[in-house]
Order: structure tokens, then sequence, then C-alpha cells
């Protein structure tokens, strides 16, 4: 197979071991800086140029999309999929994934385990959406936020208030979200790849911190899943149409609640914690859609 990985940079661990990967199984691949990569549309059809040069004879690409490149990220995925290249997650997944209300509304549809989440507009609603979460502690976060950053526990009524009046008078939407305490400031990371959870972590956050992200200091050891985990997992990567995923879930008192599915999971933690060759799992995926 002729692959492609976009990323900003060769030399991150999950890029690196994506393009070991591929080279052990015996594909050529290459690593495009997504943000060189140049998009040229005319009647003759849809183009992807890098630094000049047309690339040519893609057969696959999979995007490892920043948050902070969302945008274009997303529209050279779109190039990719109008030149009939086969993207190991498509742009409609990633955006879906990027908005947490989005896939929170997406997952509620399909009927998958989540905690109790409320939006609103106006500031106005406060009262009601505090309520509609079963009041404080509760949990306020932005709709884009990633590595912990932008998730604020509320203790009390009044906190939440001024959280919520804080954010929504710097125009940035908020989801307020019920707390699941009994979490313990733990969660489960189940790295998806089609139908099946080919690696499960336990994040655990530092001490005294109820997030669980490794960016925030949190520890990761190797998890044994319930088949109701494994299931919840896969079917939330299936309702926002991804292929790989990474996906968070919080361990309640009623079941498995998916928290957040990265379209982008980092594979230095979970390969680590798991000794799982989850880069090589990937490619292999790859290599069932793609017939040569
Ligand atoms: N509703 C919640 N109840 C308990 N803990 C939560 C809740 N929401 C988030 N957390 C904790 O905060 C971490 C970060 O939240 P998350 O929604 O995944 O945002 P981010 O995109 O910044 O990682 C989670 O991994 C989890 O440990
Ligand atoms: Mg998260």
């Amino acid at each position: 197979m002729n692959l492609a990985i976009l990323s900003r940079n060769p030399e991150l661990y999950s890029t690196r071991r994506l393009v070991e990967a591929a080279e052990v199984r015996g594909h050529s691949v290459r690593v495009l800086d997504t943000l060189h990569c140049t998009i040229h549309l005319s009647e003759a059809g849809p183009e992807l140029h890098l630094r000049g040069k047309k690339i040519e004879d893609l057969d696959a690409i999979i995007p490892r999309i920043g948050a902070s490149i969302t945008f274009y990220g997303l529209a050279v995925v779109r190039q990719c999929e109008a030149m009939g290249v086969y993207c190991l997650n498509g742009s409609v997944g990633i955006t879906r994934s990027r908005d947490k209300l989005r896939a929170h509304q997406l997952l509620a549809k399909a009927g998958i385990g989540l905690p109790v989440t409320a939006f609103a507009h106006s500031a106005d609603a406060v009262d009601d959406v505090i309520k509609a979460v079963g009041g404080p502690p509760l949990i306020v976060k932005l709709l884009e936020g990633t590595q912990g950053v932008g998730v604020v526990l509320c203790e009390t009524k009044k906190a939440a208030e001024s959280v919520i009046q804080a954010l929504r008078g710097l125009k940035a939407y908020l989801l307020v979200q019920e707390f699941i305490k009994e979490a313990g400031g733990s969660d489960l990371r189940c790295l998806v790849v089609g139908d099946k959870v080919v690696a499960a972590m336990e994040r655990k956050g530092a001490d005294g911190e109820f997030r669980s992200n490794l960016h925030r200091g949190g520890s990761a050891s190797l998890a044994k899943i319930s088949p109701k985990e494994r299931k919840t997992a896969v079917q939330a990567v299936k309702a926002l149409g991804l292929r790989v995923a990474g996906v968070d879930i919080l361990r309640s008192a009623r079941g498995p609640l998916v928290l957040e599915v990265n379209s982008s999971p980092g594979l230095e933690g979970i390969e680590k914690a798991t000794g799982k060759d989850v880069a090589g799992l990937i490619v292999q995926y790859i290599e069932k859609k793609v017939e040569r």
C-alpha cells in the first residue's frame, strides 16, 4: 500500500509508531505535514500538493489532526475523500468528535450511557441546567477543550453560577454535566479499531485531581474491562461514524458512561500501559479495507 500519515510532526511517538508499523509490513509510507499540504480545485478534479508537487497514488491516509488545526486539517481530509483516497477516519466523524455537544447528542440518540448533560444559550437558563444535572457538585466544560483544560468541578451552586456566568461573558460555549463522584478521579481509555477494543487502560488522576488526563499528571495501567464496557466503547465509535478512536469511559454506579470519543488518540500511553502493538493493529485494519 501507499500510505500517508497526516501529522504535523514526524517525531511524535504516535506518528513514529505508525510509520514503523507500516514499514514492517512492507508498505510505502510518508508523513505529510497537514499545514504544508495545499488544496487545488478545478474541473479537472481535486488535487493535493506538498511543497509544489502533486501527491499521487495514495491508497490511504491516517489523519492525526491536532485540536489546534482542526479547520485546515478537516479541509485536507475532505480533499483526500474527494480524491477517492481511503481515510482511516472521515471528515464527518472527526468533526463530530471535536464538538463535545454534538458528540453527546449522537451518543444520547444511540442510547449509549453518558453523564446527564445540559446545554443552554441564555444566562437565564442557568438554574434550569444546574437542576437538570442534579445540582452541585457538577462539572462545567468547554465544548472544545482537550487534555483536561476547560473542565471545572463546581462544588456549590454559587461556584457553578459564577463559572457559567464568567465563561458565558467570554462568549464561550459550555456543557453542564453531572459529576460522577464514584469514578474517583479515574477513567478508562478504550482504544477501538473497527469493531474491537484492542487495548484498554485505566487512567488515575494525580492526588487531589478529579481529571485523569495523562497531560494533567495522571498515571496509566492496564485495565481489564467488562463485556458491557467493551460494547459501549465500540457503539460510541460507531455512533460518531469513526473507525479508530480512543473512547473515555467513566465507571459509574449505573454502568459505563462515555465522556469523549477522541479521533486522533495518542498511542504512547496506551501502548506502554498495555504492551499492545496498537499501531500494527491499525495498519492491519487498513490493509483489510484497502485491497490492491
Ligand atoms: N462528568 C464527570 N464526572 C467525573 N469526572 C469527569 C467528568 N467529566 C470529566 N471528568 C474527568 O475529567 C477528565 C477530562 O474530561 P473530558 O471531558 O475528557 O475533557 P478533555 O477533552 O479535556 O479530556 C476526564 O478524563 C475525567 O477524569
Ligand atoms: Mg478526555
